[in-house]
């Protein structure tokens, strides 16, 4: 994204009913997984239904600025060609992550067990995230890491450990990203490296360590965790990597659906991954209307069609413990309970803090602006749903593009119309957002 780039305001309105099918685009977690599995595979990783977004591009180039090989060859289609574990090259400048956490997080890990040193950095979004939970386990498999602003902030150098030792790693947050990190530190290491996490947080990584051939155990730990167990320094194969739709993108256009009075879209192909369907358990307990049609298997992740209707929905509480399976929806659901009937709690919202922006603030802010009461409690957020929301409001977004996709799908059905400031960071996971909600109706300009 051009730093230097004006501000793009986009406006959404109070629409008529939302109609048609649409597929939206490939999931953001597997996308970026198969850019940097793919170019630590030996030989050549066809990806189809990629993420063609910003923070997928800025991965890729990273991945080639590493030694491997990454060519479109069509549309969603991309071609990586790899180096093997531990056969990063030197690269010649620093690797800019732009706004994705994941892309940087996880190539930390994978650099962490080559012997070369690399400069990450990003935007300005990137640049005030916390990467300390990042860095501290990839220096016990003896990599060394040098934060120049401290506080663990980028720009970061890694420079990769010459002989990994495997390690043993309690994950102390629920992060999948960190968990990825140190699995993907692990695969340089000899013998065993084990992750444990007590909460149990996506499971892409795992799964496409297992697709590409490496030996990996994953068992339950205590209520709600999981132990990993990785067996170190395989040869990982190139494999095929069918991407489906991204369940978090689904989440904006499904919202809208449900607000928005004599709606009726189906979305095709979502991902319903057990660890990223919090989303929908909530809106159906909240009483959405959502049919899960043609259920099937692609490319190794439970895929379905949605089928989602106009619907009279109540306020609920959310668990803490059903985060981790949601934990980038808060701010599209804060706008469900908007228009709930009743207060909805949603508990344990610390994680929010350090996403794109911080989430909890922001969300209660977006809400603030447009009229609807909310509250901040510890780490709770509480939403007081009064079945309507007046809208009105110009909406901050913080480059964080959940924030932006969540105040215009708020306006397509509240009283007044409801301005981002800038809806540019859309594109980093959800290009042809503004597009695919027109096509379905919504009055976006
Ligand atoms: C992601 C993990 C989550 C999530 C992010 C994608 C991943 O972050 O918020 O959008 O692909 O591993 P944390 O690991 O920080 O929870």
């Amino acid at each position: 994204m051009d730093p230097f780039a004006p501000l793009s305001p986009l406006t959404a309105r109070r629409s008529g009913p939302l109609q048609g099918r649409v597929r939206v685009p490939g999931d953001k977690s597997i996308s970026l997984r198969s850019l940097i599995l793919g170019a630590m595979a030996v030989g050549e990783t066809r990806i189809t239904g990629m993420l063609e977004g910003e923070d997928a591009i800025s991965t890729a180039k990273a991945m080639q600025a590493l030694g491997a090989l990454v060519a479109r060859t069509g549309a969603q289609a991309w071609r990586i060609l790899g180096v093997g574990v531990s056969g990063f090259a030197q690269p010649r400048g620093p690797l800019d992550f732009g706004n994705s956490g994941t892309g940087c997080r996880l190539a930390m890990g994978a650099v962490a067990g080559c012997p070369i040193t690399a400069i990450f950095d990003g935007d300005a979004s990137l640049r005030s995230r916390p990467m300390r939970r990042i860095l501290d386990p990839l220096e016990k498999f003896g990599a060394r890491t040098v934060d120049q602003k401290e506080g663990g902030r980028l720009p970061i150098t890694v420079k990769g450990a010459l002989d990994p030792i495997p390690v043993v790693y309690e994950v102390p947050v629920p992060s999948a990203q960190v968990k990825s990190a140190v699995l993907l530190a692990g695969l340089a290491a000899p013998g065993t490296t084990t992750v444990i996490e007590n909460e149990a947080t996506r499971d892409h990584t795992e799964k496409m360590l297992k697709h590409f051939g490496a030996h990996l155990r994953s068992e339950e730990y205590g209520k709600h965790g999981r132990r990993i167990t990785l067996t170190g320094q395989p040869e990982l194969e190139a494999a095929p990597v069918v991407v489906p739709a991204d369940p978090s993108s689904a989440a904006f256009p499904m919202v809208a659906a449900l607000l928005v009075p004599g709606s009726e879209i189906i979305l095709e192909g979502v991902m319903l991954n057990p660890l990223r369907a919090g989303l929908l358990a909530t809106l159906k307990e909240m009483g959405a209307s959502i049919e899960v049609l043609a259920s099937r298997n692609e490319g190794g992740e439970d895929v379905a069609d949605l089928r989602v209707r106009a619907s009279t929905m109540k306020g609920v509480e959310v668990p803490a413990e059903r985060a981790p399976t949601m934990i980038d929806e808060y701010p599209i659901l804060a706008v469900a309970a908007a228009f709930a009937e009743g207060p909805t709690r949603m508990r344990g919202l610390k994680e929010l803090r350090v996403k794109e922006s911080d989430r909890l603030e922001a969300t209660a802010a977006l809400l603030r602006n447009n009229g609807i009461e909310v509250e901040i409690e510890g780490d709770d957020l509480i939403v007081n749903g009064k079945g309507a929301a007046p809208g009105g409001g110009l909406v901050a977004t913080h480059m964080d593009h959940r924030l932006a996709m969540s105040a215009l799908v708020l306006g397509t059905a509240s009283a007044g119309p409801v301005t981002v400031d800038d809806a540019a960071f859309i594109a980093t996971s959800f290009p042809g957002f503004a597009e695919m909600m027109r096509s379905l109706g919504a009055d976006l300009s």
